[in-house]
């Protein structure tokens, strides 16, 4: 990762503090990115009344710097959602779940009225695919839906070793050119096993921020 990258993710991250509003409850994501907005966030002690996490990460994060975290279902829907991703198109559908808390990430996107989504330049795509597409799996479905993924002309990679916070496997699948997230995301979801696909098309992210500036 270029030093130029890391410059953008934390302009991101400080852009994305001027949309949470002092004395909410925020969505917030995992990876890189998200460790710049934390800090960024615990640096303005007091402006949030506390978090939804979508990792153990993120928490353990949170509340190094004193911001209380509260379980989704004791909130209701957040006005927003804070979080990265691995790959962007034009029409900021995503590629998420390199860090592999995709699961969270997509119910924490799903209970927020506004996602905004922090990026670097290079992760902006025409078609998303070249990054490796993460599937969240039951541990025990992993062959059945490994065969699958190959039936419809994708190479799945088990992400050996890995486990993720909620007890599952991830498989990262290579060689996917996504013309139609919408339709992918849609069938692979119902493959029996599937947790959770790392396509956020069906609910992509409203506001995309590339270092300092905001994609239109
Ligand atoms: C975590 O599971 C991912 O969805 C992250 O949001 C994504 O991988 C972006 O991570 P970085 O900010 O570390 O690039």
């Amino acid at each position: 990762m270029t030093a130029d990258r890391e410059a953008q993710k934390r302009l991101a991250a400080e852009r994305a503090l001027t949309y949470v509003e002092a004395g909410s409850v925020l969505g917030v994501g995992t990876g890189s990115t998200v460790a710049y907005f934390i800090d960024a966030l615990g640096a303005r002690r007091g402006l949030i009344e506390a978090a939804v996490s979508s990792s153990e990460q993120s928490t353990a994060r949170l509340q190094r710097h004193g911001i209380r975290v509260r379980d989704l279902n004791s909130v209701g829907r957040l006005s927003l959602y804070v979080d990265g991703a691995d790959e962007c198109d034009t029409h900021k559908r995503l590629i998420k779940g390199g860090g592999g808390a995709l699961t969270r990430e997509k119910i924490i996107a799903a209970a927020s009225k506004t996602f905004v989504c922090m990026i670097d330049a290079a992760k902006r795509v025409d078609a998303l695919g070249k990054f490796p597409l993460p599937i969240e799996v039951i541990p025990m479905a992993r062959g059945h839906v490994a065969r699958e993924i190959a039936r419809r002309g994708g190479n799945p990679v088990w992400r050996d070793g890995f486990v993720t916070d909620n007890g599952n496997i991830i498989l990262d699948v290579h060689g996917w050119r996504i013309d139609d997230p919408v339709a992918l995301e849609a069938d692979l979801d119902q493959i029996t096993g599937v947790v959770c696909v790392g396509l956020f098309a069906k609910r992509p992210a409203d506001i995309v921020l590339i270092g300092d500036s905001v994609m239109e």
